[in-house]
């Protein structure tokens, strides 16, 4: 990712992160809201930060975005596009967001991952977005199918330390360029699977 990224949608500015958004960025671990599905819902004390790559970002990391809103210069929350490399012959990102409670049921996420997809799919040249959340958190699942994120598959990775929901396991959602964009959530039982990354082809 180059240095110096800044975009905007219709109510959101992005920025990469720098160390100067710390207390922004702590605050969303310490909320446990925020962190429910992602640790149980613990507040992360500070010093237990290093040890749970989950928890990042720091601060600085090129890949990850603070989104500010327009409006306000209110902080609402972390976007990330984390470069998984070559996979399946195309070139692979994973989408993550984290925003601040008070910034909820706005539509801000969903806004985000659009802004986040278009740019992954136009300046930043990757071909396939992925993303992956606890199965029971319906609505970062929400979110994805509304940015036009379609299902592929639930899995179950043995966490050393798994949360409450962890058993009914993880699901995967991926986008690739050029895929139309669907406003429709199905229920989970229901979604049509597809194949990861470049393995086959999507239905029309
Ligand atoms: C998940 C999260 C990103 C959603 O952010 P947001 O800005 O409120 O999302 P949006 O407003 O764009 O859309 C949320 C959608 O999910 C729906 N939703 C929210 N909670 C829901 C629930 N428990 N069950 C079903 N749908 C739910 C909302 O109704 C909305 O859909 P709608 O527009 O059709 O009504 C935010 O809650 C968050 O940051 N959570 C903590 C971190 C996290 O879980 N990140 C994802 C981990 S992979």
């Amino acid at each position: 990712m180059f240095p110096n990224v800044r975009f905007s949608t219709a109510r959101l500015a992005f920025r990469q992160v720098t160390p100067a958004d710390r207390d922004d960025l702590l605050s969303l671990e310490a909320s446990p809201e925020v962190m429910l599905y992602l640790n149980g819902g613990r507040p992360v004390p500070e010093e237990g930060l290093t040890d749970s790559d989950f928890l990042t970002p720091r601060g600085t990391e090129a890949e990850v975005f603070a989104a500010h809103e327009i409006a306000t210069g209110r902080f609402v929350g972390w976007f990330g596009v984390f470069d998984d490399g070559i996979q399946h012959g195309l070139h692979t990102a994973e989408l993550g967001y984290r925003l601040a409670r008070r910034a909820w049921g706005q539509g801000f996420a969903t806004e985000g991952a659009k802004g986040l997809i278009a740019a992954a799919f136009g300046p930043w040249g990757f071909d396939c977005l992925r993303a992956q959340t606890m199965t029971v958190n319906l609505g970062s699942r929400r979110v994805l199918e509304k940015a036009g994120f379609h299902f592929v598959e639930t899995v179950f990775p043995n966490f050393p330390d798994p949360v409450p929901g962890q058993e009914h396991g993880e699901v995967i959602y991926e986008i690739r360029r050029g895929m139309p964009a669907t406003t429709d959530m199905q229920p989970p039982g229901r979604s049509a699977p597809l194949s990861q990354c470049g393995v086959g082809l999507l239905a029309d």
